[in-house]
């Protein structure tokens, strides 16, 4: 196992009426802005419900947070932050919310002559301070919730960048498995699509012999193959939804990643897709991982065999046959998620993959994976293989 430094400070309140708990986290005689996206929250009652729990409480809103948040939009949230002298952000909404508020904090308390996207060109290593926040999550996924990660989009220059920073960690976050009853299929799909990924990035590399890394990883992976199809079969299964939305925030609030090599490039290379194509970010990890695996087959054999055996419980064949199987497993559980994993079925040809390794290239995205060997000529194959 390697070394690590694991500080997870986010305090978790989880389950049914857990909003109750969250006046309780505000600091007293906070000015809060609550952020959210499209209406959804609105139309679920939610942002009612928040509204009802701050009662007393200074507070201002901020919606219109689109999926993939923008630059764009948020800047327009910095602004009122400044111009308010907001001390606490309270995101309500799915992982677009909480990542475009994570911005928001940082780039209020940015100084005021450097453009805030620089936070994303220094992927935050220069952020020195931000507004508090905390979040109601409504869509289980991306793990932003427990995070201190943000992915934010600039839509006037086509590029979709991440940074993190410990300023901008959520204070606490509100996980009601209920308040995700409402969520569209593909939003259900999506959000186990990206939690099992965000688990194989930090597991499907090489082996260091970290033992509960691995066993807490194959946990999460055959939670979400498990619950994930009756998410989408019996929507207002509480069980089933309290473990899916566990799993999801497991799966990337630091802990299976701690002390183990890290890949990463699924993620690196769907973003791309995002930013060109406007694919969902699930829907680009569907399309890339299966392809990734398989070029990658002999760098990640041992673990490989280890997933095929842990997970999908493939034991017989030869070595090359299982691994052939677990990617083929792998497919299948995304597909019958009802997430594609083919460029055509999305209407892509492959006539872009020039265009994305430019992007690649300009961000410097030339050595990616656990082993820095996935280069520009790498991901070409990758991006072809998944037409
Ligand atoms: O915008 P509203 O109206 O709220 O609707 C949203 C949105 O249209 C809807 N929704 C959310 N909760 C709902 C609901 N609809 C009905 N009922 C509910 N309970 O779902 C749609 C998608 O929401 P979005 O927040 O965009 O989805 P997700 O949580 O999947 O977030 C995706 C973003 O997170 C980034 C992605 O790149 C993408 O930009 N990621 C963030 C990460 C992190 N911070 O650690 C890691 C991830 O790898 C990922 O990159
Ligand atoms: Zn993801």
């Amino acid at each position: 196992m390697n070394n690590f430094n694991l500080h997870t400070p986010t305090r978790i309140l989880f389950g049914k009426g857990s909003l109750a708990e969250l006046r309780d986290q505000i600091p007293a005689g906070a000015r809060v802005l609550i952020t959210y996206g499209g209406g959804s929250v609105k139309k679920t009652g939610v942002l009612d419900q928040v509204y009802e729990a701050l009662k007393g409480l200074d507070v201002l809103e901020f919606g219109g947070i689109e999926p993939n948040p923008s630059y764009e939009t948020l800047m327009k949230a910095v602004e009122i932050a400044r111009k308010e002298k907001i001390t606490f952000l309270l995101a309500v909404g799915g992982g677009s919310v909480l990542d475009g508020t994570k911005f928001i904090a940082a780039a209020a308390n940015y100084p005021q002559d450097i453009d805030p996207w620089n936070i994303l060109l220094t992927r935050g290593d220069d952020v020195k301070s931000a507004i508090p926040m905390g979040s109601v999550l409504t869509l289980p996924a991306t793990g932003s919730e427990s995070n201190k990660g943000a992915v934010v989009s600039r839509r006037s220059t086509g590029d979709k960048q991440a940074f993190m920073s410990d300023f901008v960690q959520p204070v606490f976050a509100v996980l009601d498995p209920i308040y995700t009853y409402t969520l569209p299929p593909k939003q259900v799909a999506n959000g186990v699509v990206d939690a099992f990924v965000h688990t194989i990035e930090q597991y499907l590399t090489y082996p260091v012999n970290a033992k509960v890394q691995d066993r807490f990883a194959e946990g999460i992976l055959l939670t979400l193959i498990e619950d994930g199809p009756k998410a989408l079969k019996d929507p207002e299964n509480y069980d089933v939804r309290a473990n899916v939305m566990w799993a999801a925030t497991m799966a990337l609030n630091g802990l299976i990643g701690a002390g183990v090599p890290q890949d990463w490039a699924t993620h690196m290379l769907g973003h791309e897709l995002t930013a060109m194509h406007g694919l969902d970010h699930a829907q680009t990890l569907a399309v890339v991982l299966p392809s990734l695996m398989n070029e990658k087959r002999a760098e990640k054999h041992a673990k490989l065999l280890q997933y095929a055996e842990r997970v999908w419980n493939i034991t017989s064949g030869s070595e090359e046959e299982r691994i052939d199987a677990a990617i083929e497993a792998t497919r299948n559980f995304f597909e019958k998620m009802g997430t594609a994993t083919r460029l055509s079925a999305y209407g892509l040809d492959g006539s872009s993959i020039p265009a994305l390794l430019v992007k690649l290239e300009e961000k410097g995205m030339t050595k990616l994976g656990e082993r820095q060997d996935i280069t520009l000529d790498v991901s070409r194959r990758i991006y072809e293989a998944a037409r």
